[in-house]
């Protein structure tokens, strides 16, 4: 980042809202579970889209940390999908040289997803291409409570800096934060997803429901993204160019 200067955007890692499954369903008079299933190929067709755009990192919010207190059996629906998505996604994103991290508490999954994931994680490790990283039972302030809490127990002299919480958040310290952060199902908010690292993200919401979003939805929202200047607290491209002449 220059010092004086705004930049152009440059998308290292990309964050991803999935949200307007169970609206999708209800709208088609289906259940919500539907929906979810629909949501699923969606997010399989994204990561193939992102990283034949060659985005660094992508990272999904799959399950949030507030999503438990939905019906006992919608929470069952979908770590049944996350399950199947385990067992069946990964091989595949293997062999597409994808590497697949999880962010989130597991300690609250069933024994069975808890080793889904690290099979996934361990098995993907040193591959080389993008970068998905899932974010399951996962919440902003979670992250920031752990990351503070292991910086604390690290401290030599009892303070903890900035720095020190970074290199601690879920994504590990050599993770870039998001550039862009996409929400589909038109609300207008992050519902508690990456609090810390979106700080300079640039956010683009739009009304297209989860399973309707497709490549060119993606390419609309890069575009966007292309044209927008970031500043990091730094003067206008525009007004620096006007005080030089
Ligand atoms: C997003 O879709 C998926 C999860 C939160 C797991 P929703 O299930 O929130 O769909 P809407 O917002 O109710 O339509
Ligand atoms: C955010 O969507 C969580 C995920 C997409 C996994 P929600 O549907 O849970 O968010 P709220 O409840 O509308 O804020
Ligand atoms: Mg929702």
């Amino acid at each position: 980042m220059a010092d004086t200067a705004a930049t152009t955007p440059v998308l290292q890692h990309l964050a991803l809202i999935m949200d307007g499954n169970g609206r999708w369903a209800s709208a088609r008079g289906l259940p919500r579970s539907a929906g979810h299933q629909m949501g699923r190929k969606a997010l399989k067709n994204m990561v193939r889209a992102c990283a034949k755009r060659q985005i660094p990192q992508l990272t999904v919010f799959a399950f949030s940390s507030e999503n438990w207190r939905r019906p006992e059996n919608e929470v069952k629906t979908l770590l049944q999908l996350f399950m199947r998505a385990l067992q069946k996604e990964v091989p595949d994103l293997h062999k597409n040289n994808i590497r697949v991290r999880f962010m989130g508490d597991p300690s609250r999954f069933p024994e069975h997803i808890q080793q889904g994931m690290v099979n996934a994680t361990q098995q993907t490790e040193h591959n080389t291409g993008m970068c998905l990283n899932i974010a399951v039972n996962y919440g902003g302030h979670w992250d920031i409570t752990q990351a503070a809490q292991r910086a604390l127990a690290e401290s030599e002299d009892g303070q903890i800096r900035c720095e020190d919480i970074e290199r601690q958040l879920s994504l590990g310290p050599d993770t870039p934060p998001p550039d862009l952060l996409i929400r589909t199902g038109g609300e207008r908010r992050v519902s508690n997803f990456m609090l810390w690292q979106l700080a300079y993200a640039e956010l683009y919401f739009c009304d297209t429901l989860w399973p309707d979003f497709k490549e060119r939805d993606l390419d609309h929202a890069l575009a966007d993204f292309a044209r927008r200047e970031r500043r990091f607290g730094c003067v206008p491209q525009a007004d620096l160019k006007q005080a030089h002449a």
